[in-house]
């Protein structure tokens, strides 16, 4: 793939955070850009050691790093990855974020709270960060954080082609919250079935309760789709209610994001998940033993894309 350089001639680079060094091989491939050689590792009192080994001065970097669990570690290396770049003289800061941490906390929920993603954009902005592309990300709020451009970039083409492959008949696409509807219409227009929509109420970090449901789910089979999965609460609740409300069994769960919490997994496996299909935004963990096992999509192609269509000066709405 032809990729660009900045007017000094130094050709786009790329740097790699430990959260995305799954993705490293793929987009390299795809995208032709050379990877910087740069260490990150740990002081024996937990902090964070970022190097880079090799020189960015006037070079574009594209600087791939999801802020996915270990969340803080992987945040305060991003942070410290676009300093190293920034003081180091490279021209343009790309942050190609797949999981951007934090961004649920979008508001204040009425009580002395902070609020986090408007905070790790302040910080991410202050580090050197010129422009963030980031996948399905949970608030569009996020971009009113910014002042550089956001792209939210989506993996729902690429989970829905792969759902596209056994499509249920009766099937009906299950947003478990609110948040999720936007999602939800996007997977029903791709795969030409209906939507139904679960009220949510968290009632704390892993127990939510479904109060009521809109939508024909009796004798239908249902393809719950959600931005992430953490806990698993919220896919388990939705299949409590939505069996109450005459749904067959055998559900399919899509999902962005595969955070998975410790026993996430199980949780799905036990409440009968059938199917599960999520993307590699977060390297997926297969958990021991269990019979889960999901369906990984990869979204190494969408941000190739991506960054060889920003390095040409193109638009990337139609990867949103
Ligand atoms: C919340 O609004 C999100 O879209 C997800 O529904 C939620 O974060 C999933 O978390 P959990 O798996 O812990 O219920």
């Amino acid at each position: 793939m032809h990729t660009s350089s900045t007017i000094s001639g130094a050709p786009p680079t790329l740097v790699v955070g430990s959260g995305s060094r799954h993705l490293a091989e793929a987009v390299e491939h795809g995208t032709g850009l050379r990877r910087a050689a740069c260490t990150a590792e740990r002081f024996p009192d937990g902090e964070v050691s970022v190097r880079l080994d090799g020189p960015v001065r006037g070079h574009e970097v594209l600087l791939l790093a999801a802020t996915s669990p270990p969340v803080n570690d992987h945040l305060v290396e991003l942070l410290a990855m676009a300093d190293a770049c920034r003081r180091a003289d490279a021209a343009r800061i790309v942050a190609l974020i797949p999981y951007f941490g934090y961004a649920r906390s979008d508001r204040r929920d009425g009580r002395r709270t902070p609020i986090m993603a408007r905070l790790v954009a302040e910080l991410a902005e202050r580090a050197g960060i010129d422009h963030v592309i980031t996948v399905d990300v949970h608030t569009p709020a996020l971009e009113g954080f910014f002042r550089s451009p956001v792209d939210n970039l989506s993996a729902v083409p690429a989970l829905a082609a792969a759902l596209q492959r056994r499509p249920p008949l009766d099937g009906v696409i299950v947003a478990p919250d609110l948040g999720a509807v936007r999602l939800a219409n996007r997977y029903a227009t791709a795969l030409g079935l209906p939507v139904a929509v679960c009220y949510k109420q968290r009632l704390g970090g892993s127990e939510v309760r479904i109060a009521r449901i809109t939508g024909d789910v009796a004798g239908r089979r249902c393809i719950i789709i959600d931005d992430m999965i953490s806990t698993g609460g919220t896919i388990v609740e939705s299949m409590r209610a939505l069996a109450d409300a005459g749904a067959l069994p055998n559900t399919i769960v899509a999902a962005t994001h595969a955070v998975f919490a410790p026993g996430a997994l199980e949780k799905l496996e036990r409440a009968g998940v059938d199917e599960l299909f999520v993307s590699d935004t977060i390297v997926p963990v297969a958990e021991v033993g269990g019979r889960l096992e999901p369906h990984v999509v990869s979204i190494a192609p969408l941000i190739s894309t991506a960054v060889h269509r920003l390095l040409e000066g193109g638009s990337l709405r139609e990867l949103a």
